[in-house]
């Protein structure tokens, strides 16, 4: 087994023709959670799955499995897999790796006629991203327990439409139980989306957990009124307000460096016209932060800075936490799976701790889990210019196969 390899001219192939999918003008890919386009992704890799032999099912929350028999499908599978939905500039490559990689696992497997004890599952996560439904990772956390089910598919993106709506729209509500059902391990592929691995030319990351990350929605609400007429001792500006927090979050965030980070990365306006001074924001912050205690006084700081700044400017606040992701340390023995296959492949890694949320993170709950990371140039993500060689690509994908196999076993021949 151990010169087993996969293709990865086949694997960067199916990464490509994906991108085509909600292509966009700068070569990255637009594919929200539930859209037509998530529909269209999902389809082509069920059928994908299904040309690879696979049987695929689908849960309440959307989530697809495709699994390829094991000589004892009896034992709980081992899974690998990630998401398809993307950031509205997003690349080709975040999520969608840990997608196509699974299933080249599963084409290799195939090629070369190997059985494995255990049966083998590739997932899709519904809605990792988080940005049309907040939060993120929402069906991977109701499958991890972290979410309740009707609240997941209760929850609804600014045009007002529900995830389940959503869901029953592209097809795609299952009638799976989302949950309840053992895995034998989760392994999930990813560009590291940072940018350690290429400046240290380390091929893999070992991953050993995730950094904690707090989601907050915050509204300010003041009034409307005239930009020409209203005396400013008058107004009750929600955008000078908002002004204010924005630069004090960063001056906080810069108190906790050099690991701290902090976004404002969504802004309404209302009512957004030049000339009248907005007498409503609503934006969202982002906090994020290797250890627990240091994310905890941010939080604090950030609320009591809310509040300090509601009252000065005479706004009425609403801050609402959407998201509390604590630290999250990854089991040893599938660290220890990634890190043997990746030494017996000879590939230069290191461990690193994930700055990004992963559905990983929530299946940590209910089954052992690690990570494989691949470098992806310059560490940029997010953006449409995200990009990965294709060497690294299939690097990566080789200590996945490997990975699961030491966890699945082989049957003998
Ligand atoms: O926000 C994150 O870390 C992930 O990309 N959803
Ligand atoms: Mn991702
Ligand atoms: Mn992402």
């Amino acid at each position: 087994m151990r010169n087993l390899r996969v293709d990865a001219n086949r694997l960067w192939d199916s990464l490509m023709d994906m991108a085509k999918i909600g292509a966009l003008p700068d070569g990255g890919c637009c594919r929200l959670a539930l859209t037509d386009e998530d529909r269209e992704g999902r389809d082509l890799f069920v059928a994908w799955a299904r040309d690879a032999g696979c049987d695929v099912s689908v849960d309440r929350m959307g989530n697809i499995f495709a699994r390829r028999p094991g000589r004892d499908d009896s034992l709980p599978p081992v899974v690998t897999g990630s998401h398809l939905d993307t950031q509205p500039h997003g690349g080709k490559f975040d999520g969608v790796y840990g997608v196509l990689a699974g299933l080249e696992v599963i084409r290799s497997l195939n090629d070369h006629g190997v059985e494995t004890e255990a049966p083998i599952e590739v997932t899709v996560w519904t809605n990792e991203e988080g940005s049309r439904f907040a939060p993120s990772m929402v069906a991977s956390g109701v499958f991890g327990g972290k979410f309740d089910l009707d609240d997941a598919l209760a929850i609804e993106a600014s045009d007002g439409k529900s995830i389940g709506a959503e869901l029953a729209r592209i097809g795609y509500a299952g009638d799976l139980p989302c949950g309840g059902r053992p895995f034998g391990a989760f392994f999930e592929a990813h560009i590291e989306q940072g940018p350690i691995l290429e400046a240290e030319a380390k091929t893999i990351g070992v991953v050993t957990g995730a950094q904690a990350q707090r989601w907050f929605d915050v509204t300010l609400i003041g009034q409307d009124s005239h930009a020409g007429t209203t005396p400013m001792p008058m107004r009750k500006d929600a955008m000078f307000g908002l002004a204010r927090i924005v630069s004090a979050i960063e001056d906080m965030v810069a108190e906790f460096a050099p690991e701290a980070v902090g976004t404002i990365g969504e802004v309404m306006v209302s009512p957004n016209s030049r000339n009248t001074v907005p007498g409503r924001v609503d934006f969202t912050i982002d906090i994020r932060h290797p250890e627990e205690a240091p994310l905890a006084e941010m939080h604090r700081e950030v609320q009591a800075l809310l509040e300090k700044v509601a009252e000065e400017y005479e706004l009425e606040l609403d801050a609402r936490v959407v998201s509390h992701v604590p630290k999250i340390d990854f089991d040893p023995d599938c660290i220890d799976a990634v890190r043997e296959a990746a030494t017996e492949l000879g590939l230069p890694a290191r461990e690193i701790l994930s700055g990004a949320g992963h559905d990983a993170m929530y299946i940590g709950n209910v089954a052992p889990v690690s990570m494989i990371f691949v470098p992806c140039e310059g560490g940029l993500s997010h953006n449409e210019a995200e990009t990965a060689t294709l060497e690294d690509l299939g690097a990566g994908c080789d200590v996945l196969m490997h990975a699961m196999l030491s966890r699945a076993g082989v049957a003998d021949g």
